[in-house]
């Protein structure tokens, strides 16, 4: 960031490329994605617009998302190839994979044990993501046709608020901010969330911002929507034990509308861009995969931190993400 503020001409940009292994968990160079994709994005009050096309800046998102992108398809493969062995379509494929994610159970321990000092620390990591909600996928529309983008833009109708700025799903998720006194302004705790909160956000980017990802970009969706509805209802069921109501419709919101975009994400979006071209199968798949993949390695962070000894016996389906 300090890199940026205040530059107009260009210099070298660079980041040792290392072995490829563990940008996952680099706080260092997922801030660095985080903060160069927010140029395409809301951009910064001191920062120069014009530096979202600068090509060393260009350069250095383009060295990261390289290694990104590498170590997601490397942690990825065997859940990937092993659904490609399967038969079946690809909305079966998809729903099949979240259906069957063994990821730790955060959702469950959000909905029974967790104190208000965990449950606002879930909320505050996942801030970064679910405060620009949708907004990746939005820059998948133009570069899609037909059905799918028709199935598309129907779902994110629902996430830009349905025609209503209230329902606007990045301002509930303000609002859930607000009501548990965590700070609602976007970006607030950029500096403060995980590596992986902040490689959860940044994936998104990764794939909607390079068109030759579009439909792994549209596979994360699909397993995203798709892994959001049970994990809400017991957020919700959490956020009424700890006594906070104020913080409870975004997650009531996604009960209902994730239980329908997950079909329409599954089976109409990833449906219609195979019948088009069946050679993007496994990337769909794999944009689904690096999603559960992302979600667990999340929920094992945070049960982790808050029972280092115990956290094998929370081990169940489905971490939970709203959408
Ligand atoms: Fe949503
Ligand atoms: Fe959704």
């Amino acid at each position: 960031m300090n890199t940026l503020r205040g530059r107009r001409s260009a210099f070298p940009l660079s980041w040792d490329d290392g072995t490829g292994d563990g940008i996952v968990h680099d706080r260092d160079c997922q801030l660095a994605l985080w903060t160069i994709y927010e140029l395409s994005y809301r951009g910064f009050a001191d920062v120069d617009p014009d530096l979202e096309w600068d090509v060393e800046v260009v350069g250095l998102r383009r060295t990261l998302e390289t290694r990104f992108e590498r170590e997601l398809r490397s942690a990825t493969r065997t859940r990937v190839t092993s659904q490609l062995d399967q038969e079946g379509n690809i909305g079966d494929i998809v729903l099949g994979m979240a259906a069957d994610d063994q990821g730790p159970r955060l959702s469950s321990y959000l909905r029974r044990q967790a104190t208000a000092d965990q449950m606002r620390e879930y909320l505050r990591e996942r801030s970064v993501q679910q405060l620009k909600e949708s907004d990746p996928q939005a820059f998948l529309l133009p570069r899609m046709s037909g059905a799918a983008k028709v199935a598309l833009a129907e779902v994110q109708y629902d996430e830009f608020g349905a025609g209503r700025p209230e329902a606007l799903h990045q301002a509930l998720f303000a609002q859930t901010l607000a009501a548990v006194g965590l700070d609602p302004a976007y970006g607030a705790y950029v500096d403060q969330v995980s590596a992986l909160s902040l490689a959860s956000a940044n994936v998104m980017s990764l794939f909607a911002l390079n068109r030759r990802l579009v439909p792994v970009g549209v596979g994360h969706f699909a397993a995203f929507e798709a892994s959001s509805s049970t994990p809400s209802r017991r957020i919700a069921a959490g956020l009424e034990r700890l006594g906070l109501p104020d913080a409870i419709p975004y997650f009531d919101e996604h009960v209902e509308a994730d239980a329908v975009h997950e079909q329409i994400a599954a089976r109409d979006v990833c449906g219609a861009m195979v019948a088009e071209d069946p050679g993007v199968v496994g990337e769909i798949v794999f944009g689904a995969a690096c999603a559960l993949h992302l979600d667990e390695l999340f929920a094992d962070e945070l049960l982790g931190r808050w029972h280092p000894a115990d956290g094998e016996l929370v081990a169940g389906p489905l971490g939970g993400m709203a959408s």
